[in-house]
């Protein structure tokens, strides 16, 4: 209707109704206009500049998807997004000179911001897209990169680099130089959530190999790089991390949702593989990191609360690239792993998506129940907080994963926590399960489906006409800001075109699974009360130099300083970190130091703390 009404109304007044795509102005303010004006020029319709002039953004992004212009940037962006992978993956990419073998640039910015590094998450989630994409046979020719990642990952793994070595937690540095060296300046690290990404990349090449006769190659070569990663995964997971943004030292749920997943799917790999006592262990710490996963649900706001630790309301893309990247479609809509469509991901997607409505300038004008451009967090400022393309993606990838698993059981159901997202295409649905062949089924499916396709319809209206996706555009304007081409940018254009063609990545045990009834800490520690234990200690230290803490208990390592705990030096000269302590309990501990592999113990006596009941402790301490 809108589009009959539109032209019609531009017949009337034919002579404003000019060819707006030729006002270089508009081009160069909004980019991606003139992709779309290109293509509706040739419909012979309006263009979509003259649209924006006359119509309100939602009104545009209707007639834009009614006119299958979300199809044609879908056919027309796809092989570019395909190909800006490729151009930034080492040796040949067209963008990535001096990169090794299988090494991923995050984007060939060399300043402002200088990504010309390759981080272990960008890479690892870069390349399960294309082990996705060689696996299901939609591209049989990307073996030699995917054997290609797998060698220079092995060789990565190896080099000591400031958060240590491979068997004293250099697995948990973020990135490295793309000559397979070390990165040594000043960074947020270790960041854990790498070696459960990249074991979960390997582990999906090693489940079709072993699938297609060459289990060898996988206990040979695969199984000890997944190995040192897992073990990793395992023994550490309970430590404080840096968030994928590299801002906040904590705990976060992106990191523990794919830490939980590696180990699930590298149990069952590992039981088949033989070493059933390894597997045991994984599938222990695997329960562990389910139980805690929950803690992050925040039943006031109804949404999933990112990190713990930060200061920031919490709302985070962080929560909605869990659910893709967690996303088994034999898990039905399971709420305990925050499946797409369970009724705690959706709302959690809305009042993500909510709180970005009123920030941006690009958003305004926006229905409230209409896509919306998404970044990282509302109070983002890196490079200005602008909205994100990986971000906006996520979201359209998250409804379309629902779509595929409410397709699959023939039923949807909205329940009490869900129901404000639903209300949002429907205000009068109720609490119920209805099947397929209900009208409320279609309607909310139908719905949903324009929702999902709105949010690739903002990424399109801000991508550039030669398709080139950086890492944002401004909040603003809608200008592409920060990093040019980055990898990961093309590849969540990738996995959400394929998710809105109905293609799921395969399953990774999700199934079923339920949450044990109380949670214990990682140490094996005996399953009682645990109460989180925040410590501060004020210490100078040399560049090089770092801060441990060890002590009596399981959860401090059992005065053990090989594997004592890194401090963060986010606040330095305050080191900190918080572990779950037995609840109640008399305490010992100290901190350690360790520059170039000396081992400097704070002077006696022991430190002594009891821990609380319940709640949570602070402990302020000066090195001594
Ligand atoms: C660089 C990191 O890559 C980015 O995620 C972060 O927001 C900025 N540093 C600011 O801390
Ligand atoms: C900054 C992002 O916050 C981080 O997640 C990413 O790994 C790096 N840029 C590299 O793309």
């Amino acid at each position: 209707m809108l589009t009959v009404w539109i032209v019609v109304l531009c017949h009337l007044i034919a002579l404003l109704c000019v060819h707006a795509c030729d006002r270089q102005h508009d081009q160069n303010a909004y980019g991606g206009h003139s992709l779309q004006c290109q293509k509706l020029d040739a419909a012979g319709l309006l263009t979509v500049d003259e649209w924006y002039a006359y119509f309100s953004i939602e009104e545009v992004h209707q007639v834009v998807l009614k006119s299958g212009t979300i199809d044609s940037y879908v056919a027309s962006e796809s092989p570019i997004a395909k190909a800006g992978v490729l151009a930034n993956i080492g040796p040949n990419g067209a963008k990535s000179q001096g990169a090794k073998p299988g090494v991923v640039i995050a984007s060939p910015s060399t300043s402002d911001p200088d990504y010309l590094f390759t981080w272990t998450r960008d890479s690892s989630l870069v390349f399960k897209a294309l082990i996705d994409q060689f696996t299901s046979g939609e591209d049989t020719s990307l073996r030699v990169h995917i054997d290609n990642f797998v060698i220079s990952e092995a060789t990565l793994q190896q080099v000591s680099n400031p958060s240590g070595t491979v068997s004293s937690g250099g697995l948990g540095e973020p990135k490295f130089n793309i000559d397979e060296t070390a990165f040594t300046g000043a960074w947020g690290r270790p960041q854990r959530d790498g070696p459960a990404l990249r074991s979960t990349a390997i582990i999906s090449y090693a489940n079709w190999l072993r699938a297609n006769g060459n289990s060898s190659f996988v206990a040979n070569t695969l199984w000890p790089i997944i190995k040192l990663d897992l073990d990793y995964v395992a023994s550490n997971w309970n430590q404080s991390t840096f968030d994928l943004w590299e801002e906040i030292s904590s705990a976060s749920f992106f990191t523990t949702a794919v830490q939980h997943r590696a180990l699930r799917e590298g149990a069952a790999l590992t039981t088949a593989i033989g070493q059933t006592s390894v597997a045991s262990n994984y599938d222990t710490q695997a329960d562990n990191l389910l139980c805690f996963l929950q803690s992050y649900w925040n039943p006031t706001g109804a949404y999933v609360t990112a990190n713990t630790g930060g200061g920031r309301s919490g709302k985070d893309a962080n929560t909605v690239l869990t659910s893709i990247h967690t996303f088994d479609p034999s898990a039905g809509c399971d709420v305990v792993t925050f499946q797409p469509c369970s009724d705690k991901a959706l709302s959690n997607l809305k009042v993500y998506v909510d709180g970005f409505r009123s920030i941006y300038t690009i958003n305004s004008g926006i229905a409230a129940n209409a896509a919306a451009a998404t970044g990282r967090y509302p109070e983002d400022s890196y490079m200005g907080g602008n909205p994100w393309y990986l971000a906006t993606f996520a979201v359209a990838e998250q409804l379309y994963d629902a779509l595929i698993v409410w397709d699959a059981q023939g039923s949807l159901n909205v329940t009490s926590t869900s129901l404000a997202f639903f209300q949002q295409f429907s205000p009068s649905v109720a609490v119920g399960t209805y099947d397929s062949s209900s009208a409320t089924f279609t309607t909310l499916t139908s719905a949903v489906k324009r929702f999902a396709d709105g949010f690739i319809a903002v990424n399109a209206n801000f991508t550039p006409s030669d398709g080139a996706l950086a890492e944002q555009y401004s909040r603003n304007t809608g200008a592409p800001v920060s990093a040019v081409d980055l990898t990961w940018s093309y590849a969540s254009a990738l996995t959400a075109f394929d998710a809105r063609a109905g293609k799921a990545s395969p399953g990774w045990g999700a199934a079923g699974l339920i949450v044990p009834a109380s949670c214990s800490s990682n140490s094996g520690g005996g399953g009682g009360d645990t109460v989180p234990v925040t410590f501060n200690v004020q210490a100078t230290t040399v560049f090089g130099e770092n801060i441990y803490l060890t002590g009596s208990v399981d959860a401090l390592q059992n005065w053990s300083p090989d594997t004592a705990l890194l401090l963060s030096a986010a606040n330095y000269p305050t080191w900190s970190t918080t572990v779950n302590l037995p609840a109640s309990t008399s305490v010992q501990y100290k901190f350690i130091r360790k520059f170039n592999g000396q081992v400097t113990w704070e002077s006696d006596p022991n430190r002594q703390i009891n821990t609380p009941a319940s709640g949570s402790f602070t402990e302020n301490d000066t090195w001594r």
